[in-house]
């Protein structure tokens, strides 16, 4: 097992390599050397540099960082043995034996084969629109053998060559989100033939791009069946947000510098007060019923919607607690994306808390039943990031000691191979 500073240098390393990979494709596309695939350029090659294999193997990523570091003192001394002529002998040894005394590791270990979609980048923003496509998608085209739960017992799983893989896993943390795309498009074979058939001209690359997304929600629901936690790291859905009378903003526009809890509320669960430590956004159930829609402000409408049965705390706006949080989700689809996060059925999701670090990744779920936050609420850490002793200050409250641990623990590396 890794320790923590390795996390960290690893992670630069893996940012570095993936950087340096697609800079020089970009190039290669501007001096027309590639073509394009899919609307992105194409990796022209059937390898790239494994980051997936680096990632779980300290040991090779380690061997791999000391070999690029004495590449990389070779070619300094070589440019400065063109400028000081004098030291050419000395500088010219002092190359030779850094290349000679590097670990080169084994190629078959830290390359792996590549696809020309290997570097793109889904273009749909993780958001509850294309999630929604991506669930109707799926469960036309994909549900008969992966399953509605995405744990690969479809109907027709077991007349397969091979069993679908179960989303349950970090399988899709484990491979580029390009080379998901192609073997979707293009299908998958092994020895013995097809074992998933390609959907190129059934399936738009939109659809294609949503139903991966959609697998990501399902990957997170089927983590929680099985496990408790969840597999793969999955982003905040993006969603439009309309807070009082501001005008409305994307989710992600948060990112990088706010983190935010997600609150599904009824009449039953109001909205929470507001906490400076995060941007709260609430869901509601149908947004297509709310007042929100009627062009109400919305913290009103949440107001005289929670006013009834409201058990916790004041509904009003109290000196002592402050005002209620009112900025909502404008989306008809969230409610049912996020319990399908949750894996709960849309009738259980209110009252269910989510935590999203700065970084726009979801990582902290409080279920409805609990009613606020207990301990053990992180649903992706590593379990090596908290040095011995580090443990949360035991007189912190559970929601202080998750927002702690999830900002002492952000999610590296993510694309083709994570830590997190
Ligand atoms: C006929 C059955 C079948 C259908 C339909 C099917 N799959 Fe698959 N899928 C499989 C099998 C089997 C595998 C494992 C293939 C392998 O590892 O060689 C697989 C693997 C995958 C993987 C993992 C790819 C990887 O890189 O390891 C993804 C993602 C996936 N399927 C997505 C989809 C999506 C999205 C759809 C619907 C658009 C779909 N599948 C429809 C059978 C199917």
């Amino acid at each position: 097992m890794t320790s923590p500073p390795s996390h960290l240098w690893l992670n630069a390393l893996l940012q570095a390599l993936q950087f340096v990979q697609s800079t020089w494709l970009g190039t290669l596309y501007t001096l027309g050397i590639t073509d394009d695939s899919h609307g992105a350029p194409a990796w022209p090659w059937g390898l790239r540099i494994a980051g997936e294999n680096l990632v779980i193997d300290v040991a090779l990523a380690r061997q791999f960082a000391w070999t690029l570091a004495a590449i990389a003192f070779a070619i300094v001394c070589l440019l400065v043995a063109l400028f000081w002529r004098r030291a050419w002998r000395w500088l010219s040894v002092a190359a030779i034996g850094a290349l000679a005394l590097a670990p080169w590791p084994s190629p078959s270990l830290w390359l792996t084969a590549a696809v020309p979609t290997s570097f793109h980048i889904s273009p749909t923003g993780f958001t509850v629109q294309s999630i929604a496509r991506g669930s109707r998608v799926y469960a036309a085209q994909c549900a008969a053998c992966h399953g509605a739960d995405g744990r690969g017992e479809g109907p027709l799983a077991a007349t397969l060559n091979r069993w679908p893989p179960t989303m349950a896993s970090g399988l899709l943390g484990r491979r580029a989100d390009g080379e998901l795309f192609w073997h979707v498009l293009y299908g998958m074979r092994d020895d013995h033939g097809v074992t998933m058939p390609g959907f190129l001209g059934r399936l738009s690359d939109r659809e294609v791009w949503a139903a991966l997304d959609y697998m990501r929600v399902l990957s997170a629901s089927a983590g929680m069946a099985a496990g408790g936690s969840w597999p793969v790291p999955i982003a905040l859905p993006s969603v439009s947000v309309k807070c009082a009378d501001a005008p409305d903003r994307q989710v992600s526009a948060w990112r990088g510098n706010q983190r935010v809890r997600v609150v599904a509320i009824d009449a039953s669960h109001p909205a929470p007060f507001e906490d400076p430590r995060f941007l709260t956004l609430l869901v509601q159930r149908s947004a297509a019923q709310a007042p929100v829609q009627a062009q109400t402000p919305t913290f009103k409408a949440i107001r005289t919607a929670a006013a009834p049965s409201a058990e916790r705390a004041p509904v009003n706006v109290t000196p002592l607690f402050g005002v209620r949080a009112d900025c909502v989700a404008d989306s008809p689809q969230a409610w049912q994306v996020f319990a399908e996060i949750a894996g709960v059925s849309p009738s259980g999701l209110a009252g269910t808390e989510w935590l999203a670090d700065r970084d726009g990744w979801l990582r902290a779920l409080a279920p409805a039943g609990r009613r606020g936050w207990a301990d053990g609420g992180l649903m992706c850490t590593t379990t090596t990031a908290l040095p011995d002793g580090a443990q949360p200050s035991p007189r912190a409250d559970p929601l202080t000691a998750t927002l702690r641990q999830m900002d002492d623990d952000p999610v590296r590396f993510v694309k083709g191979g994570f830590v997190h």
